[in-house]
C-alpha cells in the first residue's frame, strides 16, 4: 500500500495522473480542488466561504482544506492514497504527516511533475470535463472519441471551471510559486522526491510514474536516495 503524493502547478497534470493510478492500482485520489468545488456545488458553509478565494486563484485556509482531508483519509485504508493538489504549504505537510502518524502509516513518495508555465496556460485554457462523471478532456490533447457524448458514461453535458482564465490561472500560478514549491526542498530533505516531465505526453508521464513508484510497492516504505534533477 503507497501513499504518494503529486506535487506540481495548476495544469501540470494531477488530476489526470492521479485518476489514471486511482482506476489502475485502486488506490483512492484525495483531490483537495474536487473536495471544494463538491463544497461550493453543494452549496454548504465551507463552500459558501471558499468560493471567493478560489475565484481569485489563492489559497484556502489550511485548516479547511486539512479537515478536509482528514475526513476523507480513512476511506484510503488498506488501498494507499494519491494525495492530488494537498499539501500545497509547509503547514499542511506538517499536518498530513501528523495526520499519517496518528494512522500509523508513511508517506512514500513525491512525485514533481515539472512543466513551464507558458504551457500551463494552454493547457488549462482548453480543459473541460463531463458534467455529469467528471471525467476530464482537453480541446487539444483529448477530446471525446464521439464529438460531444463522453467516453465514460455516454453523456453530452460538458462545463469548465470558472477558475479556468488566464488572469486567474496567473495568480494560481503565482500562488504556486510563493506558496508550493518550497515543499519540493522539504521533501526533498526527506529523500522523497522523484521528478517526473510533466511537458511530454499523457501515457509517456504515466510510464515514468509508474517507474518512479517502481520497487515501492509490497515493502512500501523504501524511497529512492537519489532524486534526479
Ligand atoms: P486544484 O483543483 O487543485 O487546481 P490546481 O492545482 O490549480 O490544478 P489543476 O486541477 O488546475 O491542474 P492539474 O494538475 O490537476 O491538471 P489536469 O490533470 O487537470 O485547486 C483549485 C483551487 O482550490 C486552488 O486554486 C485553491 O484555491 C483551492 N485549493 C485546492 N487545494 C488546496 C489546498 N491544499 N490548500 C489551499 N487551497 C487549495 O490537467 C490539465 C489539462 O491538461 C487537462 O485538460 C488535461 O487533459 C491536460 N493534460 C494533462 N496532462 C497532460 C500532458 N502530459 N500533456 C498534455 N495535456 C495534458
Ligand atoms: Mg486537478
Ligand atoms: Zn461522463
Amino acid at each position: 500500500m503507497l501513499n504518494i503524493i503529486l506535487l506540481g502547478p495548476p495544469g501540470a497534470g494531477k488530476g489526470t495522473q492521479a485518476a489514471r493510478l486511482q482506476a489502475t492500482r485502486g488506490m483512492i485520489q484525495l483531490s483537495t480542488g474536487d473536495m471544494l468545488r463538491e463544497a461550493r456545488a453543494s452549496g454548504s458553509p465551507i463552500g459558501e466561504k471558499v468560493k471567493a478565494i478560489m475565484d481569485a486563484g489563492e489559497l484556502v485556509s489550511d485548516a479547511i482544506v486539512t479537515a478536509l482531508i482528514g475526513e476523507r483519509l480513512d476511506t484510503c485504508a488498506d488501498r494507499g492514497s494519491i494525495f492530488d493538489g494537498f499539501p500545497r504549504t509547509i503547514a499542511q505537510a506538517e499536518a498530513l504527516d501528523h495526520l499519517l502518524k496518528q494512522r500509523g502509516e508513511t508517506l512514500d513518495s513525491v512525485v514533481v511533475m515539472e512543466v513551464d508555465d507558458d504551457a500551463l496556460v494552454e493547457r488549462i485554457a482548453g480543459r473541460f470535463a463531463c458534467a455529469y462523471c467528471g471525467e476530464g478532456y482537453h480541446d487539444l490533447y483529448k477530446l471525446p472519441k464521439v464529438n460531444g457524448v463522453c467516453d465514460r458514461c455516454g453523456s453530452a453535458g460538458f462545463v469548465r471551471r470558472k477558475d479556468d482564465n488566464e488572469d486567474v490561472v496567473r495568480a494560481r500560478l503565482k500562488a504556486y510559486h510563493a506558496q508550493t514549491e518550497p515543499l519540493i526542498d522539504y521533501y526533498r530533505r526527506q529523500g522523497k522526491v522523484s521528478t517526473v516531465d510533466g511537458m511530454a505526453d499523457i501515457s509517456a508521464v504515466a510510464k515514468e510514474i509508474d517507474q518512479a513508484l517502481t520497487g515501492q510497492g509490497a515493502k512500501g516504505v523504501k524511497n529512492r536516495a537519489k532524486t534526479p534533477g
